[in-house]
């Protein structure tokens, strides 16, 4: 998958703004605030259905504007046409996101159809915070994959709301029947167990693919593990990415047994103890738990090994390589992890975004491009 084109209307700090991108690195550099991440961010808005800084769509609208337009062009792997996909958000009122011109009628229908991975500094978070920053890295990459795991997910969280509303309504004294709680544990238990079974089985892709890198840039000196933890995880799990038929029937016992078991604890808490909305991955470098013992360059080179997983995995399930944004990427990394990185990607596009325009060792050769961003626009050179 190649972006050959965007191209911005009103988008943050563009007033217009069309940047032609292709096969190798594109780097995009420039002084800082000049609209290099802006860029990665519309560019993204078609991979995960909204900004990946967690603005609110209207927040992308640039200041003083009434709506904002972003259109990206993209290339599929054996295809012979560009395919478009074009996202309109007005101030008030609903977006309006299309595919070849023709109307998309949600979110959910354009996921999947535009793949990407992207590393910013923030997903340093990964490494450094709880456990929710590693299941959102997990729910956006393996919704890409597959659009099963997205309506598992939309279920779960629904009906975990109201279970946990039930809890709480339960401890002010509203009488609940057996029934209630056992439908209840019935669905979470179905989804939950689909959830996990999808999840464990992308961290074991994972946690290999984050190995080979590491083994890669460090010659071995680094060995980092990755863990999946969750209460829906049974001995054996069916791997629902590659093989949909196999159902995780003993998961789904376990969880259910767990949420039927301990209802009275729960409504003194007034939420569900129990389920996926608790999982998550237990990273460690050389044995040791890396949010507390890796340097800043090692912290930053497991979310980045992370992000090349995922990209090796999305082309293993889904086909094709997705489009990789870099943003920011080669601070704080020596020569020697920069060279094996840039190596390992060798043949793909790149995005990759820095306020220096030499930040490519002068060894590498290939298709390198460069675009000076200033002030929302590329400057001709
Ligand atoms: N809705 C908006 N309307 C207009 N300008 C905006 C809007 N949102 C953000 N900006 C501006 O966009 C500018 C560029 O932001 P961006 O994050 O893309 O910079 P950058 O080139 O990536 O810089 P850095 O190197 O510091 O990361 C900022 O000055 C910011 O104030
Ligand atoms: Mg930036």
């Amino acid at each position: 998958m190649i972006v050959s084109n965007v191209e911005y209307s009103d988008w943050r700090n563009m007033s217009e703004c069309a940047v032609s991108l292709g096969e190798g690195i594109n780097v995009l550099w420039g002084m800082n605030a000049q609209g290099k991440s802006n860029i990665l961010e519309g560019i993204y808005y078609f991979a995960r259905g909204r900004s990946f800084r967690g603005a609110k769509d209207r927040e992308l609208i640039r200041f003083g504007c009434d709506f904002t337009r972003a259109k990206l062009a993209f290339r599929r792997d054996g295809y012979e046409n560009d395919t478009t996909l074009e996202a309109v958000i007005p101030k008030t009122g609903k977006k309006h996101l299309s595919r070849n011109g023709a109307p998309l009628s949600s979110t959910s229908e354009m996921m999947g159809s535009f793949r990407a991975v992207l590393f910013c500094p923030a997903h340093l978070t990964m490494v450094t915070g709880g456990p929710l920053e590693r299941r959102t890295f997990l729910d956006i990459a393996i919704s890409q994959l597959s659009q099963s795991y997205l309506t598992y997910l939309r279920r779960y969280t629904k009906v975990l709301a109201e279970r946990n509303m039930l809890l709480k309504n339960a401890a002010s004294g509203t009488r609940v029947t057996e029934t209630e709680w056992d439908v209840y544990a019935r669905q979470l238990a179905l989804y939950g167990s689909w959830i996990s079974a999808y999840r464990a089985e992308y961290v074991t892709y994972l946690s290999e693919a984050v190995a080979r890198y590491f083994d890669g840039m460090t010659g071995g000196r680094e060995t980092p593990d990755l863990t999946y933890t969750s209460h829906g995880l049974t001995e054996t799990m069916p791997t629902p990415l590659s093989n949909m038929a196999e159902e995780p029937t003993a998961a789904q016992d376990a969880l259910y047994e767990k949420l039927t078991s301990n209802i009275d604890r729960e409504i003194i808490v007034g939420s569900t103890l129990w389920g996926t909305h608790k999982d998550d991955i237990r990273l460690s470098l050389n044995g040791k738990e890396a949010k507390l013992y890796a340097s800043q360059g090692q912290q930053r080179s497991i979310v980045l090994s992370i992000k090349l997983a995922e990209a090796e995995i999305s082309k293993k399930i889904g086909g094709e390589y997705p489009a990789i944004l870099l943003d920011d990427v080669f601070s704080e990394l020596d020569d020697s992890r920069r060279n094996y990185i840039l190596g390992s990607l060798d043949g793909r596009q790149i995005i990759v975004t820095s306020c220096e325009p030499d930040i490519i060792p002068s060894n590498k050769s290939g298709n390198i491009t460069f675009r000076h961003v200033k002030d929302g626009e590329i400057l001709e050179e």
